[in-house]
């Protein structure tokens, strides 16, 4: 397994009947504008004496409507790829979620839902006519609720008794935003942390169960995947995104 450039779709076609253990997509958010390498992002790379992966990719629909249905069209075409203990989980923000949410009930079920996940990352701007936007929205679905994998990730307490110990996490993961200046960051716009990553790859696949992440950008859920031994399989329609997960998964 490894890394391809492709469209989703076709790519989808290539999975094999009821392998996939974790499928993760963060497809983009259809914000109406072009997504680009933080310019942040650049200079910090080459104070540090590297490149950042300069790139952009296109994040707009003509209408709702018309996300809604190239999503759908992708989902369902992966969904005979899901084992029965197989988990879904769709990444997205205020823009679309309500739409995924539905799309989701439809094509999974609604009674496949388990979780609204937030992931509150804390950095980046605001505005003064709204309370600050400062999370995205993950939905966790299963295929076959009696059978479906999970495994309670847990995080540092945070409470005084329970100093130095672990909980199990909640569905409001806190996990810091990559800083521009970060090592980890690749330049590749929309990047998302590895350690969020890690937390939902260890939840909701098995030790040895396969990954699949069709809109991989830089490839963090690929890395994860690696890193916690899971087979993995990723798939963008931007070559300058396979590039850089390539890389990535090299150095891991
Ligand atoms: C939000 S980014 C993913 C970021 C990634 N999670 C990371 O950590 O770097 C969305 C990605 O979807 C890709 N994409 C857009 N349309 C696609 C399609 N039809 N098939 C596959 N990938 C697509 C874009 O090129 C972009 O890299």
């Amino acid at each position: 397994m490894g890394v391809v450039k492709a469209d989703w779709l076709g790519f989808a076609s290539t999975l094999d009947k009821a392998s996939v253990d974790m499928l993760y997509v963060d497809p983009p958010f259809n914000t109406g504008r072009s997504q680009y390498t933080p310019v942040k992002a650049k200079m910090a790379a080459w104070r540090r004496g590297t490149t950042a992966a300069t790139t952009k990719y296109v994040d707009a629909w003509p209408t709702m409507v018309e996300y809604v249905a190239w999503l759908r069209e992708r989902l369902v075409a992966t969904m005979p790829a899901m084992k029965v203990s197989g988990n879904v989980l769709i990444h997205c923000d205020w823009r679309a979620s309500h739409h995924i949410r539905l799309l989701m009930d439809e094509v999974l079920g609604a009674d496949r839902f388990v979780n609204h996940l937030v992931w509150a990352y804390g950095l980046g701007g605001s505005s003064p006519r709204c309370f600050a936007r400062k999370h995205d929205d993950i939905f966790l679905y299963c295929v076959e609720p009696e059978k479906a994998f999970f495994q309670a990730p847990r995080v540092a307490a945070t409470s005084r008794r329970l100093a130095g110990k672990t909980k199990k996490a909640t569905d409001v993961l806190d996990v810091p935003s990559i800083n521009n200046m970060s090592r980890e960051r690749t330049g590749y716009p929309t990047q998302k942390p590895l350690a969020l990553l890690e937390m939902l790859v260890g939840a909701c696949s098995p030790a040895g169960g396969l990954v699949v992440d069709p809109c991989c950008g830089s490839g963090t859920t690929l890395v994860a995947a690696k890193k916690l031994g899971r087979v993995f399989a990723g798939s963008d329609v931007n070559p300058a995104a396979v590039a850089v997960a390539r890389k990535r998964l090299a150095n891991t």
